[in-house]
C-alpha cells in the first residue's frame, strides 16, 4: 500500500452563500478566532502525515497562497522589533510543499479534484474541504490515516446527519459496519428525504486513489450542474475497496454565516485566554 504524502484542497469555489463576506475575500480565509479556515485544514492535514499541500484556486484567491509564503518583510519587522514569531508557526513550509493550480472555471467539486491529478499523479491522495472545519483529537485526518493504514482503498468521512437535512449532503448505501467504520455500497449526491438509502453523510475529508482521475476525466454534469466527486466516487465502488470513517469529533460548517458564528462562538470557548469573556457576554445577551 502506498504512504498516503499528497492532499488536494480545492478552494476554487465561489462561496455564494457567504456573500457579501465573500465578494473579494476567499471564503477559507474568513477568520474563525484567529486564523484563516485554510490554516485549520492545512495543520490538520499536516497533522496527518501529509507532505505536500495542493491548492486548486481561481481568480481572486492570491491570499491563500500569500498566507503560506514567507513574508520578509513582516519578519524582518518583527525581528527587529524584538517579537517573537511564533503566531507565524502554522503558515511556514519548506519550498515546494504548497503547490497551486488553478481551475479556471468552477464546474463543481470533481472537476476541482481533477485538475490537481497530474501533481497527485499515480498516489493516493487525500482532499480537505477547509469550509469544513473539524475539530478533534486526534484530527479528522488523522483518523481516517489509521483507518486507511488497516485497510486501503478509497475512505470517506462521514457523520450522522438529520433526515430533513440529506439533500445537502451525498449519503452512504451502508453495508457492513464496525465501529465507526462502514462499508459504502453505494454513494447518492443530495437525495430528498424520502429518497435517502440512510442518514450517513459525506463530509469534506477524503482518501482517494489515483484511478479516480480518469473516471472524474469522463464524469458528466451531476446534480446542480456540476461535475460531482461523489458521482465519481460512486463508480469506483465495487472496482476498490470503499469505506466511511465515523469522526470523533465536532464538525462546524462555515460555508454560511450560521456554521461560521457558531465555530468562532465554539472554538473560542475552547480557548483558555478567551473562554471567560465569551461566556460572560453570551450569560449578559
Ligand atoms: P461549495 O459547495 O461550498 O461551493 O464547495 P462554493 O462555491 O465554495 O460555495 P457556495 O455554495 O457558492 O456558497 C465545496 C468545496 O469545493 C470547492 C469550494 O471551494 C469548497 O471548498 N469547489 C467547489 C471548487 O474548488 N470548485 C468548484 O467548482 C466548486
Amino acid at each position: 500500500m502506498k504512504k498516503l504524502r499528497k492532499a488536494v484542497f480545492p478552494v476554487a469555489g465561489l462561496g455564494t452563500r457567504f456573500l457579501p463576506a465573500t465578494k473579494a475575500i476567499p471564503k477559507e480565509m474568513l477568520t474563525v478566532v484567529d486564523r484563516p479556515l485554510i490554516q485549520y485544514a492545512v495543520e490538520e492535514a499536516r497533522e496527518a502525515g501529509i507532505e505536500q499541500m495542493i491548492f486548486v484556486t481561481s481568480r481572486g484567491k492570491d491570499a491563500l497562497e500569500d498566507h503560506f509564503d514567507v513574508a520578509y518583510e513582516l519578519e524582518a519587522t518583527m525581528t527587529a522589533r524584538g517579537k517573537p514569531l511564533d503566531a507565524l508557526d502554522g503558515t511556514r513550509f519548506p519550498p515546494g510543499a504548497i503547490v497551486s493550480v488553478r481551475q479556471q472555471q468552477p464546474l463543481g467539486l470533481g472537476h476541482a479534484v481533477w485538475c490537481a491529478r497530474d501533481i497527485v499523479g499515480d498516489e493516493p491522495f487525500a482532499v480537505l474541504l477547509p469550509d469544513d472545519l473539524m475539530v478533534g483529537s486526534p484530527g479528522c485526518l488523522a483518523q481516517m490515516v489509521e483507518a486507511y493504514e488497516k485497510i486501503g482503498g478509497n475512505i470517506v468521512c462521514a457523520q450522522e446527519v438529520p433526515r430533513e437535512r440529506t439533500a445537502s449532503y451525498g449519503i452512504v448505501t451502508p453495508g457492513a459496519a464496525d465501529g465507526r467504520l462502514t462499508e459504502v455500497k453505494g454513494l447518492v449526491e443530495k437525495p430528498r428525504p424520502e429518497d435517502a438509502p440512510s442518514t450517513l453523510g459525506v463530509v469534506g475529508r477524503y482518501i482517494l486513489q489515483p484511478e479516480i482521475m480518469p473516471i472524474l476525466a469522463a464524469t458528466g454534469e451531476g446534480a446542480g450542474g456540476e461535475i460531482q466527486l461523489t458521482d465519481g466516487m460512486a463508480a469506483l465502488i465495487g472496482r476498490q475497496p470503499f469505506h466511511a470513517v465515523t469522526f470523533d469529533g465536532e464538525r462546524h460548517d462555515c460555508g454560511d454565516a450560521r456554521g461560521f458564528v457558531l465555530a468562532n462562538l465554539a472554538l473560542a470557548l475552547k480557548r483558555d485566554d478567551l473562554a471567560g469573556a465569551v461566556r460572560a457576554w453570551l450569560d449578559r445577551a
